[in-house]
């Protein structure tokens, strides 16, 4: 049965309703683990923005000043995701095929553009060195902060 959707933050992302999202589920917060933190937010936030709001060192070095703040043209925004989040667009597809990343390097190691990204589930994510988040080095894992990396 479908029930309707009380939640307020899914008027923005009607989307969702057709993958995935289970209304039998409703209530619980999905989690995310990054940097040695875990937090919750609604269901369908943005990525980028929830790591942003918990104060989440997404953005390597300069790319703190210098990102297209969430248009999804940069690829500064680049992390590892595992769990349950939107499918790539074809905005975040693009991107993600584009120096320095590689489509064939960013499918491998499962890259995601945060803020392309909308959260479904509990999910944990990684953020790997180099100004767009390309390099084969991570900056910080799920449980472990930037420099907290043996
Ligand atoms: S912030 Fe630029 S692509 Fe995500």
């Amino acid at each position: 049965m479908h029930l309707p959707c009380t939640y307020p933050e899914h008027g923005r992302f009607r989307d969702r309703h057709r993958f995935s999202h289970n209304h039998t589920s409703f209530g619980a917060m999905p989690q995310i683990t990054a940097a040695g933190q875990t937090f919750s937010c609604p269901i369908g936030a943005n990525l980028r923005r929830s790591l942003l709001d918990n104060n989440i060192d997404l953005h390597n070095g300069g790319s703190k000043l210098i990102n297209c703040r969430g248009l999804g043209t940069c690829g500064t925004c680049a992390v590892q995701l595992q769990g349950e989040a939107s499918p790539p667009n074809w905005r975040e597809q693009q991107r993600l095929g584009f120096p320095p990343h590689r489509r064939d390097a960013s499918t491998a190691k499962g890259l995601r553009l945060a803020c392309q990204t909308q959260v479904l589930g509990d999910i944990t994510v990684t953020k790997f060195e180099g100004f767009w988040g390309q390099a084969d080095t991570i900056r910080w894992s799920p449980q472990q902060g930037p420099g907290e990396l043996a």
